[in-house]
């Protein structure tokens, strides 16, 4: 690393850039990048800080909650109870919460994603996504992705990683945890735009509707079977950290809907998971579709609405979202081969 970039420098000379609100915006960032710090060391202690990894209750979703759900979602409310945000949206509670209504922005946040994964000691994640507060309060929420002025997330693996979407770019920083800071290690992130790997979780293959399963189909045929490439896979089952690997490496997520009812609209949220994913994939180059809407679009109903989201490099979101295009979405769910088969090689 040449130049030792902060977070703290580079949010002080975005703010300069953003004249209307811009060291708030900053102050926001700062506050939930702090409140990560304090995250990062009490997931690295685990059960020596007292995590045991029981289940405190059920979120208003019906997920269940681990006693570091409920710790990550006081850390981030705390941190930004002290900064201009006027109401937070979080994965761990039914409704928004109003901290201060006349401040400039507002907060959807996942305090910690994926924390079913801490077991195995496999990388899980904090996602917010930021919006300028509308006139009434609470329709913010409501309003479509493209409404976001910054967004990121946080992956706390064998590094601690923020990845922040902000004027327009994306940049990726590591925690120092000597200096108990964040430096940035990547700049203006552009998303490869060829890599052949895709992201999905295949034991659900049997659910997919014809497009999807088309689609992978196509990918594992790989160039003997006629497709215009080898394909790699991987699944984590943490999204935060397959969208890093995209962000570093290119290639495709998934999660779509399915035909079991509870899939109907996908897994993930549109508020705190796939509209800040979209925004960042946007910014780096790429692409985050349903199959047949662009995330960015999409405006949520509800708090806790999902989504089906596909994202990465705009070539592969392109090649998905072709095979929705020539099949009807009432045949989704159809497993005829004429609809379920009308691939990329007709
Ligand atoms: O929403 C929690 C989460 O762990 C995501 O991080 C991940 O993308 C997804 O669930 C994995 O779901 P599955 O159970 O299908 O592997
Ligand atoms: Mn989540």
């Amino acid at each position: 690393m040449d130049e030792r970039v902060t977070l703290r420098s580079h949010l002080d000379r975005s703010a300069l850039q953003t004249p209307l609100h811009g060291a708030a915006l900053a102050d926001v960032i700062k506050a939930i990048a702090s409140a990560s710090i304090e995250l990062a060391g009490l997931i690295a202690d685990g059960p020596f800080a007292g995590i045991t990894g029981r289940h405190g209750g059920i979120n208003s979703d019906g997920d269940q909650q681990r006693d570091i759900d409920v710790a990550a979602d006081e850390m981030i409310r705390r941190a930004l109870r002290g900064t201009p945000v006027a109401a937070v949206l979080s994965e761990e509670a039914a409704l928004p919460e109003t901290l201060r209504p006349s401040a400039p922005f507002c907060v959807a946040i996942d305090p910690l994603d994926g924390s079913a994964n801490l077991d195995n000691n496999i990388s899980v994640g904090t996602i917010f996504s930021i919006r300028p507060r509308g006139n009434d309060l609470l329709s913010t929420f409501f309003e479509p992705g493209t409404a976001q002025c910054a967004a990121g997330f946080i992956v706390y693996g064998p590094q601690t990683t923020l990845v922040l979407a902000l004027n327009a770019r994306v940049d990726v920083f590591m925690l120092d945890r000597h200096a108990q800071e964040f430096v940035q290690t990547r700049q203006a992130v552009q998303i490869a735009r060829n890599m052949p790997e895709f992201a999905i979780n295949a034991s659900n293959h049997r659910h997919w509707h014809g497009p999807v399963r088309t689609y992978i189909d196509e990918c594992l045929s790989g160039i003997s079977g006629g497709g215009d490439a080898d394909f790699n896979m991987r699944w984590i089952g943490s999204l935060v950290a397959e969208a890093l690997r995209i962000l570093v490496r290119g290639g495709v997520f998934l999660y779509p809907a399915d035909a079991r009812p509870s899939y109907r609209e996908g897994r993930l949220r549109l508020l705190y998971e796939a509209h800040p994913m979209a925004l960042i994939m946007e910014w780096a180059g790429g692409a985050a579709s349903t199959g047949r809407r662009r995330i960015l679009e999409l405006a949520a109903k509800t708090p806790h609405q999902r989504v089906p989201l596909i994202m990465g490099s705009v070539h592969h979101v392109r090649d998905v979202t072709a095979i929705h295009d020539r099949i009807e979405p009432m045949f989704d769910n159809s497993d005829a081969p004429l609809f379920a088969r009308r691939g990329l090689f007709l």
